[in-house]
C-alpha cells in the first residue's frame, strides 16, 4: 500500500511587497536582499485574511485538481506556525468550510518543515489504513509574526498556502519519508509569543533569528539528509528528476542541489517571487511546477525542508 498525490493547489494573497517597498521601510536595499537571499518580492495577507482563509483557497484548488469534494476526504492535516486561533485548530476550521465530515482534522507545528511533517504523518496514516484520502496543507501568515522594524528578518518572509490531496494507492506514491529535529537549537530561530509562557520584560513576541548561524546548520543538515535519501533508496546522483526545496534562501538551495549534483534547471525555485513562506513554501513550489507542466506523472521528486526548532525532513515522491 502506498499513498500518492492526486492533486495540488496553492494560493497567494493579492498584495505584493517588493524589495523596493522594503527600502522605504527599513535600512536595506534590493541589491542586498537579492544577492544574499534570492528574494525579489513576497505576498502579504490582507488585514482581514487569516491563515485558514489562505489554506481554504489552496485546498479548494487541490481538491478541484484531484476531482474530489469534501465527502471524499477523511483526514485533514495542516502544517502551520501561524494558526488563526489557539483552537479550534486550522484543520477543523478548514473541515467546516470544505464540508468534510469524516475523520480527524489537526494542525501540526514544525515551522518551515510543517508541510513535510504533515505529508509524512498523512502517508503513515494512509498506509496503516486509518484514512483513505487526506488533505495536507501548509499555510502561513508570517507577516503577522515578523518584526517590520528589523531588517535582518522582515525582508525574508511572505504569506501563502499550498495543498495536496493524498490518496491510498497500490502504486507509488511516496516512496520514502524521513523527519528530524534538534531542540537544542531553539534559540537560533523562534517567536516567543505564546499561550502558557509569561512574557518577559522587553520581549516582543515576534520572530527572531540568528540568520548566519541558522544558515550554517541548515546547509549541513540538508546535505547530510540528501546523502541519506540517496543511500537509503539506492539512488545515484542524477536519478532524481526534480528537487522541490524549502524556499528560505537561494544560496541554501544551491548548496543542496550541488550536493545532489543536480543542475539548477531541475530545481523548482519560487524564492524570488514568494520569499520564505515557511510551511507553505514546498507545496506552493510543487503546485507551481505541476501547473506549468515541468513536473509530470512518473517523475521522481525530492521534497525537503529545514526550519525553526530545528526541524527538518525529506519526502521522496514518484509523482
Ligand atoms: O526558513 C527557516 C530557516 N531559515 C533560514 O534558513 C535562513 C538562514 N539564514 C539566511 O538565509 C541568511 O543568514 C540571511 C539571509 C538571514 C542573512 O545573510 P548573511 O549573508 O548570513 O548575512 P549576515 O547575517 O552575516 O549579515 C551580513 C551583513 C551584516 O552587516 P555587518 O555586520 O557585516 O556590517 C548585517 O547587519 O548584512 C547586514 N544586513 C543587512 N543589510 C542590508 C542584515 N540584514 C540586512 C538587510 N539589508 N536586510
Amino acid at each position: 500500500m502506498y499513498s500518492r498525490i492526486a492533486g495540488t493547489g496553492s494560493y497567494l494573497p493579492e498584495k505584493v511587497l517588493t524589495n523596493f517597498d522594503l527600502e522605504k521601510m527599513v535600512d536595506t536595499s534590493d541589491e542586498w536582499i537579492r544577492t544574499r537571499t534570492g528574494i525579489e518580492r513576497r505576498h502579504i495577507a490582507a488585514e482581514h485574511e487569516t491563515t485558514s482563509d489562505l489554506a481554504y483557497r489552496a485546498a479548494v484548488a487541490a481538491m478541484d485538481s484531484a476531482g474530489v469534494d469534501g465527502s471524499d476526504i477523511d483526514l485533514v492535516l495542516v502544517g502551520t506556525t501561524t494558526p488563526d486561533l489557539v483552537f479550534p485548530n486550522v484543520g477543523c476550521l478548514l473541515q467546516e468550510r470544505l464540508g468534510i465530515r469524516n475523520g480527524p482534522a489537526f494542525s501540526l507545528e514544525a515551522a518551515c518543515s510543517g508541510f513535510i511533517y504533515g505529508l509524512t504523518v498523512a502517508d503513515a496514516m494512509l498506509k496503516s489504513g486509518q484514512a483513505r484520502r487526506a488533505l495536507v496543507v501548509g499555510a502561513e501568515t508570517m507577516s503577522r509574526i515578523v518584526d517590520w522594524t528589523e531588517r535582518e528578518t522582515c525582508v525574508l518572509f511572505g504569506d501563502g498556502a499550498g495543498a495536496v490531496v493524498l490518496e491510498a494507492s497500490d502504486e507509488p506514491g511516496i516512496v520514502y519519508a524521513k523527519l528530524g529535529a534538534d531542540g537544542r537549537y531553539r534559540d537560533l530561530l523562534y517567536a516567543s509569543s505564546g499561550v502558557s509562557k509569561p512574557k518577559e520584560e522587553g520581549e516582543s513576541g515576534l520572530l527572531r533569528m540568528k540568520g548566519n548561524e541558522v544558515f550554517k546548520v541548515a546547509v549541513k543538515t540538508l546535505e547530510t539528509m540528501v546523502d541519506e535519501v540517496l543511500e537509503s533508496n539506492r539512488l545515484d546522483k542524477g536519478e532524481i528528476d526534480w528537487l522541490i526545496p524549502h524556499q528560505a534562501n537561494i544560496r541554501i538551495i544551491q548548496a543542496t542541489a550541488k550536493r545532489l549534483q543536480m543542475p539548477m534547471e531541475r530545481v523548482v525555485l519560487t524564492v524570488a517571487e514568494h520569499g520564505n513562506t515557511s510551511a507553505a513554501s514546498v507545496p506552493l513550489a510543487l503546485d507551481v511546477a505541476v501547473r506549468d507542466g515541468r513536473v509530470k506523472r512518473g517523475d521522481l521528486l525530492l521534497l525537503e525542508a529545514f526550519g525553526g526548532g530545528f526541524t527538518w525532513g525529506a519526502v521522496l515522491v514518484r509523482y
